[in-house]
Protein backbone atom coordinates (compact mmCIF):
# COMPACT_ATOMS: atom_id res chain seq x y z
CA UNK A 1 0.00 0.00 0.00
CA UNK A 2 2.82 2.35 0.80
CA UNK A 3 4.30 1.56 -2.29
CA UNK A 4 1.54 1.80 -3.67
CA UNK A 5 1.45 5.34 -2.93
CA UNK A 6 4.87 6.40 -3.42
CA UNK A 7 4.92 5.49 -6.78
CA UNK A 8 1.53 7.64 -7.46
CA UNK A 9 3.41 10.41 -6.26
CA UNK A 10 6.42 9.70 -8.05
CA UNK A 11 4.07 9.74 -11.36
CA UNK A 12 2.26 12.86 -10.51
CA UNK A 13 6.03 14.88 -10.01
CA UNK A 14 7.13 13.30 -13.45
CA UNK A 15 3.88 14.55 -14.70
CA UNK A 16 4.56 17.99 -13.39
CA UNK A 17 8.47 17.62 -14.39
CA UNK A 18 6.87 17.05 -18.06
CA UNK A 19 4.39 19.89 -18.00
CA UNK A 20 6.96 22.56 -16.88
CA UNK A 21 10.06 21.51 -18.54
CA UNK A 22 9.36 23.88 -21.35
CA UNK A 23 8.00 26.67 -21.98
CA UNK A 24 6.85 26.76 -25.45
CA UNK A 25 4.81 23.51 -24.36
CA UNK A 26 3.12 24.94 -22.12
CA UNK A 27 2.18 28.07 -24.14
CA UNK A 28 0.96 25.32 -26.72
CA UNK A 29 -1.30 23.85 -23.89
CA UNK A 30 -3.44 26.52 -23.69
CA UNK A 31 -5.61 25.17 -26.18
CA UNK A 32 -8.08 22.19 -25.50
CA UNK A 33 -7.84 18.73 -27.16
CA UNK A 34 -9.90 15.75 -27.22
CA UNK A 35 -8.27 12.21 -28.25
CA UNK A 36 -11.13 10.94 -30.40
CA UNK A 37 -9.81 7.07 -29.76
CA UNK A 38 -7.38 5.17 -28.16
CA UNK A 39 -6.58 2.22 -25.45
CA UNK A 40 -5.39 3.37 -22.80
CA UNK A 41 -6.58 -0.32 -21.26
CA UNK A 42 -4.10 -2.14 -23.14
CA UNK A 43 -1.84 -4.46 -21.06
CA UNK A 44 1.36 -2.44 -22.58
CA UNK A 45 0.23 0.91 -20.61
CA UNK A 46 -2.55 -0.26 -18.62
CA UNK A 47 -0.75 -0.17 -15.32
CA UNK A 48 0.66 3.69 -16.05
CA UNK A 49 -2.50 4.58 -17.21
CA UNK A 50 -3.34 7.12 -13.92
CA UNK A 51 -0.64 8.60 -15.13
CA UNK A 52 -1.07 9.21 -18.96
CA UNK A 53 -4.68 10.70 -18.07
CA UNK A 54 -2.78 13.34 -15.58
CA UNK A 55 -0.11 14.10 -18.23
CA UNK A 56 -2.68 14.25 -21.37
CA UNK A 57 -5.24 16.57 -18.57
CA UNK A 58 -2.27 18.84 -17.78
CA UNK A 59 -1.16 19.18 -21.82
CA UNK A 60 -5.32 20.27 -22.55
CA UNK A 61 -6.49 17.07 -23.55
CA UNK A 62 -9.59 17.70 -22.06
CA UNK A 63 -11.66 14.27 -23.19
CA UNK A 64 -10.10 11.05 -23.99
CA UNK A 65 -12.37 8.46 -25.34
CA UNK A 66 -10.79 5.02 -24.67
CA UNK A 67 -12.02 1.96 -27.13
CA UNK A 68 -12.25 -1.78 -25.85
CA UNK A 69 -11.52 -4.45 -28.42
CA UNK A 70 -12.60 -7.69 -26.80
CA UNK A 71 -15.09 -8.64 -24.22
CA UNK A 72 -11.79 -9.22 -21.92
CA UNK A 73 -11.19 -5.94 -21.38
CA UNK A 74 -14.40 -4.07 -21.63
CA UNK A 75 -14.58 -4.07 -17.51
CA UNK A 76 -11.27 -1.96 -17.50
CA UNK A 77 -12.66 0.32 -19.78
CA UNK A 78 -15.56 1.45 -17.51
CA UNK A 79 -13.48 0.95 -14.49
CA UNK A 80 -11.16 3.34 -16.05
CA UNK A 81 -14.52 5.75 -16.71
CA UNK A 82 -15.64 5.07 -13.57
CA UNK A 83 -12.66 6.79 -12.14
CA UNK A 84 -11.43 9.52 -14.28
CA UNK A 85 -13.91 12.37 -15.69
CA UNK A 86 -11.69 13.15 -18.73
CA UNK A 87 -12.14 9.16 -19.92
CA UNK A 88 -15.13 8.91 -21.75
CA UNK A 89 -15.80 4.34 -22.18
CA UNK A 90 -16.51 2.77 -25.66
CA UNK A 91 -17.45 -0.72 -26.33
CA UNK A 92 -16.98 -3.08 -29.19
CA UNK A 93 -15.86 -6.33 -30.74
CA UNK A 94 -12.37 -5.69 -32.77
CA UNK A 95 -12.47 -7.14 -36.27
CA UNK A 96 -9.19 -8.80 -35.62
CA UNK A 97 -10.60 -10.95 -32.55
CA UNK A 98 -13.94 -12.13 -33.76
CA UNK A 99 -12.90 -15.48 -33.60
CA UNK A 100 -12.20 -15.29 -30.01
CA UNK A 101 -15.66 -14.30 -28.71
CA UNK A 102 -17.55 -16.04 -26.39
CA UNK A 103 -21.68 -17.51 -26.95
CA UNK A 104 -23.32 -14.40 -25.00
CA UNK A 105 -20.65 -11.69 -26.19
CA UNK A 106 -23.39 -9.42 -27.65
CA UNK A 107 -25.53 -10.49 -24.87
CA UNK A 108 -22.70 -9.11 -22.37
CA UNK A 109 -22.48 -5.98 -24.60
CA UNK A 110 -25.97 -4.79 -24.82
CA UNK A 111 -25.82 -5.02 -20.86
CA UNK A 112 -22.85 -2.96 -20.68
CA UNK A 113 -24.41 -0.21 -22.83
CA UNK A 114 -27.74 -0.52 -20.65
CA UNK A 115 -25.73 -0.43 -17.43
CA UNK A 116 -23.41 2.50 -18.63
CA UNK A 117 -25.23 5.32 -20.66
CA UNK A 118 -22.23 7.27 -21.09
CA UNK A 119 -20.89 4.91 -23.07
CA UNK A 120 -20.38 5.10 -27.03
CA UNK A 121 -19.53 1.98 -29.30
CA UNK A 122 -15.82 0.98 -30.39
CA UNK A 123 -14.08 -0.18 -31.54
CA UNK A 124 -15.78 -2.17 -34.37
CA UNK A 125 -14.63 -2.35 -38.01
CA UNK A 126 -13.60 -4.60 -40.84
CA UNK A 127 -10.48 -5.50 -42.01
CA UNK A 128 -9.75 -6.97 -45.44
CA UNK A 129 -5.68 -6.23 -45.06
CA UNK A 130 -2.68 -8.30 -43.50
CA UNK A 131 -2.95 -7.29 -40.18
CA UNK A 132 -6.15 -9.34 -40.18
CA UNK A 133 -4.70 -12.17 -42.11
CA UNK A 134 -6.54 -15.65 -40.86
CA UNK A 135 -9.51 -13.84 -39.46
CA UNK A 136 -12.98 -14.87 -41.65
CA UNK A 137 -14.16 -11.80 -43.29
CA UNK A 138 -17.77 -13.36 -43.16
CA UNK A 139 -17.91 -13.50 -39.71
CA UNK A 140 -16.16 -9.93 -39.01
CA UNK A 141 -18.97 -8.88 -41.21
CA UNK A 142 -21.46 -10.49 -39.10
CA UNK A 143 -20.15 -9.28 -35.94
CA UNK A 144 -19.40 -5.57 -37.31
CA UNK A 145 -23.22 -5.68 -38.82
CA UNK A 146 -24.89 -6.27 -35.07
CA UNK A 147 -22.80 -3.62 -33.36
CA UNK A 148 -23.11 -0.95 -36.30
CA UNK A 149 -26.99 -1.69 -35.68
CA UNK A 150 -26.69 -1.47 -31.97
CA UNK A 151 -24.95 1.91 -32.30
CA UNK A 152 -27.64 3.05 -34.15
CA UNK A 153 -30.81 1.55 -31.93
CA UNK A 154 -29.30 3.51 -29.10
CA UNK A 155 -28.64 6.33 -30.79
CA UNK A 156 -24.52 6.85 -29.67
CA UNK A 157 -21.65 6.73 -32.06
CA UNK A 158 -19.49 4.39 -33.36
CA UNK A 159 -15.75 4.13 -33.87
CA UNK A 160 -14.97 1.79 -37.06
CA UNK A 161 -11.58 0.75 -37.98
CA UNK A 162 -11.44 -0.01 -41.71
CA UNK A 163 -8.30 -1.10 -43.57
CA UNK A 164 -8.87 -2.42 -47.47
CA UNK A 165 -12.51 -3.08 -47.25
CA UNK A 166 -14.31 0.25 -47.94
CA UNK A 167 -16.40 -0.74 -50.87
CA UNK A 168 -17.60 -3.23 -47.91
CA UNK A 169 -18.18 -0.62 -45.59
CA UNK A 170 -20.29 1.38 -47.83
CA UNK A 171 -22.55 -1.35 -48.77
CA UNK A 172 -23.08 -1.93 -45.06
CA UNK A 173 -23.57 1.59 -44.33
CA UNK A 174 -25.61 2.08 -46.69
CA UNK A 175 -28.22 -0.95 -45.35
CA UNK A 176 -28.32 0.17 -42.26
CA UNK A 177 -27.71 3.73 -42.14
CA UNK A 178 -27.84 6.73 -42.27
CA UNK A 179 -26.03 7.56 -38.87
CA UNK A 180 -27.13 10.81 -37.27
CA UNK A 181 -25.18 10.12 -34.46
CA UNK A 182 -22.42 9.31 -36.11
CA UNK A 183 -19.86 7.19 -36.93
CA UNK A 184 -16.02 7.62 -36.91
CA UNK A 185 -13.34 6.34 -39.17
CA UNK A 186 -10.71 6.30 -36.62
CA UNK A 187 -6.94 6.34 -37.69
CA UNK A 188 -8.75 7.28 -41.41
CA UNK A 189 -6.38 6.61 -44.20
CA UNK A 190 -9.11 5.81 -47.27
CA UNK A 191 -8.98 7.35 -50.43
CA UNK A 192 -10.23 10.69 -50.58
CA UNK A 193 -12.82 9.48 -53.14
CA UNK A 194 -15.16 7.35 -50.57
CA UNK A 195 -15.19 10.64 -48.19
CA UNK A 196 -18.28 12.24 -49.78
CA UNK A 197 -20.60 9.09 -49.84
CA UNK A 198 -19.16 8.33 -46.25
CA UNK A 199 -19.89 12.06 -45.43
CA UNK A 200 -23.59 11.74 -46.18
CA UNK A 201 -24.22 8.80 -44.04
CA UNK A 202 -23.29 10.37 -40.67
CA UNK A 203 -19.15 10.09 -40.96
CA UNK A 204 -16.47 11.84 -38.99
CA UNK A 205 -12.94 11.14 -39.82
CA UNK A 206 -10.19 10.95 -37.30
CA UNK A 207 -6.30 11.28 -37.90
CA UNK A 208 -3.85 10.09 -35.63
CA UNK A 209 0.10 9.12 -35.98
CA UNK A 210 -0.72 6.15 -38.65
CA UNK A 211 -1.24 9.10 -41.14
CA UNK A 212 2.31 9.87 -40.29
CA UNK A 213 4.35 7.61 -42.50
CA UNK A 214 2.26 8.20 -46.04
CA UNK A 215 3.58 10.54 -48.45
CA UNK A 216 3.00 13.89 -47.86
CA UNK A 217 1.13 14.47 -50.20
CA UNK A 218 -1.12 11.48 -50.21
CA UNK A 219 -1.67 12.28 -46.57
CA UNK A 220 -2.50 15.99 -47.89
CA UNK A 221 -4.84 14.90 -50.61
CA UNK A 222 -6.72 12.63 -47.56
CA UNK A 223 -7.19 15.28 -44.70
CA UNK A 224 -8.10 18.34 -47.78
CA UNK A 225 -10.84 15.81 -48.74
CA UNK A 226 -12.61 15.62 -45.32
CA UNK A 227 -15.01 18.76 -44.72
CA UNK A 228 -14.01 20.80 -42.09
CA UNK A 229 -16.83 20.43 -39.80
CA UNK A 230 -16.57 16.67 -39.88
CA UNK A 231 -12.73 16.19 -38.99
CA UNK A 232 -11.40 15.05 -35.64
CA UNK A 233 -8.04 14.00 -34.04
CA UNK A 234 -6.88 11.22 -31.56
CA UNK A 235 -3.38 8.54 -31.13
CA UNK A 236 -4.43 5.56 -31.22
CA UNK A 237 -2.43 5.30 -27.84
CA UNK A 238 -0.38 3.06 -27.49
CA UNK A 239 0.03 2.29 -31.28
CA UNK A 240 0.96 5.04 -33.45
CA UNK A 241 3.42 7.15 -32.02
CA UNK A 242 3.93 10.04 -34.06
CA UNK A 243 7.23 11.07 -35.97
CA UNK A 244 7.19 14.12 -33.79
CA UNK A 245 6.27 12.84 -30.30
CA UNK A 246 6.48 15.11 -27.74
CA UNK A 247 5.50 12.64 -24.88
CA UNK A 248 7.59 9.36 -24.33
CA UNK A 249 6.12 6.84 -21.83
CA UNK A 250 8.18 6.52 -19.04
CA UNK A 251 10.30 2.43 -19.53
CA UNK A 252 9.07 2.60 -23.21
CA UNK A 253 9.87 5.12 -25.87
CA UNK A 254 8.32 3.35 -28.33
CA UNK A 255 4.77 3.17 -27.08
CA UNK A 256 2.36 6.21 -27.43
CA UNK A 257 -0.04 8.69 -25.50
CA UNK A 258 -3.12 10.56 -25.53
CA UNK A 259 -1.06 14.11 -24.72
CA UNK A 260 0.71 13.58 -28.14
CA UNK A 261 -2.68 14.57 -29.71
CA UNK A 262 -0.54 17.64 -29.88
CA UNK A 263 1.49 16.45 -32.50
CA UNK A 264 -0.88 14.86 -34.49
CA UNK A 265 -2.39 18.46 -34.38
CA UNK A 266 0.72 19.65 -35.82
CA UNK A 267 1.08 17.67 -38.40
CA UNK A 268 -2.91 18.02 -39.62
CA UNK A 269 -2.25 21.60 -39.48
CA UNK A 270 0.45 21.91 -41.57
CA UNK A 271 -1.49 19.99 -44.40
CA UNK A 272 -4.34 22.03 -44.41
CA UNK A 273 -2.76 24.75 -43.93
CA UNK A 274 -4.00 26.17 -40.28
CA UNK A 275 -2.75 27.19 -37.41
CA UNK A 276 -2.97 25.08 -34.38
CA UNK A 277 -5.41 27.14 -32.87
CA UNK A 278 -7.42 26.98 -35.12
CA UNK A 279 -7.61 23.51 -35.66
CA UNK A 280 -7.52 22.57 -32.05
CA UNK A 281 -10.85 24.57 -32.05
CA UNK A 282 -12.51 22.77 -34.97
CA UNK A 283 -11.21 19.63 -33.64
CA UNK A 284 -12.87 19.90 -30.21
CA UNK A 285 -15.90 21.17 -31.35
CA UNK A 286 -16.70 18.82 -33.62
CA UNK A 287 -15.76 16.22 -30.82
CA UNK A 288 -17.77 17.59 -28.35
CA UNK A 289 -21.18 17.22 -30.80
CA UNK A 290 -19.96 14.39 -31.64
CA UNK A 291 -20.00 12.74 -28.34
CA UNK A 292 -22.69 14.45 -26.61
CA UNK A 293 -24.81 11.82 -27.19
CA UNK A 294 -28.06 11.70 -24.62
CA UNK A 295 -26.65 10.07 -21.30
CA UNK A 296 -22.68 10.96 -22.05
CA UNK A 297 -20.50 12.52 -19.75
CA UNK A 298 -20.45 15.66 -22.24
CA UNK A 299 -23.56 17.45 -21.82
CA UNK A 300 -26.04 17.91 -24.70
CA UNK A 301 -25.39 21.14 -26.46
C1 LIG B 1 8.24 -1.45 -25.63
O1 LIG B 1 7.01 -1.81 -26.20
C2 LIG B 1 7.13 -2.58 -27.40
C3 LIG B 1 5.75 -2.76 -27.97
O2 LIG B 1 4.91 -3.41 -27.07
C4 LIG B 1 7.82 -3.89 -27.08
O3 LIG B 1 7.98 -4.65 -28.26
C5 LIG B 1 9.18 -3.62 -26.46
O4 LIG B 1 9.75 -4.82 -26.05
C6 LIG B 1 9.03 -2.68 -25.26
N1 LIG B 1 10.36 -2.27 -24.81
C7 LIG B 1 10.71 -2.26 -23.53
C8 LIG B 1 12.06 -1.70 -23.24
O5 LIG B 1 9.97 -2.65 -22.64
ZN1 LIG C 1 -7.77 1.50 -32.11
Amino acid sequence: MKEAISIKLLYISLAVLCIVSSETKIRSMAMKLFDAHCHLQDQRVVDKAPLLIHIANAAGVVHIAVDGITEKDWHLVKEMSDEFDSVIPNFGLHPWYVEGKSRSWFNTLKELFEANPSAAVGEIGLDKSPLAKGVDFGEQVEVFKKQLQLAKDLKRPASVHCLDAFPELLQIMKEIGPFPAGVILHSFQGSPEVVPQLTKLGSYFSFSGHLMPLKEDKARKIVKAVPLDRLLLETDAPDALPTNPIFFVPGNATLNQPANVHSVLTYVASLLELSKEELADISYKNALGVFSFQGSKIPLK
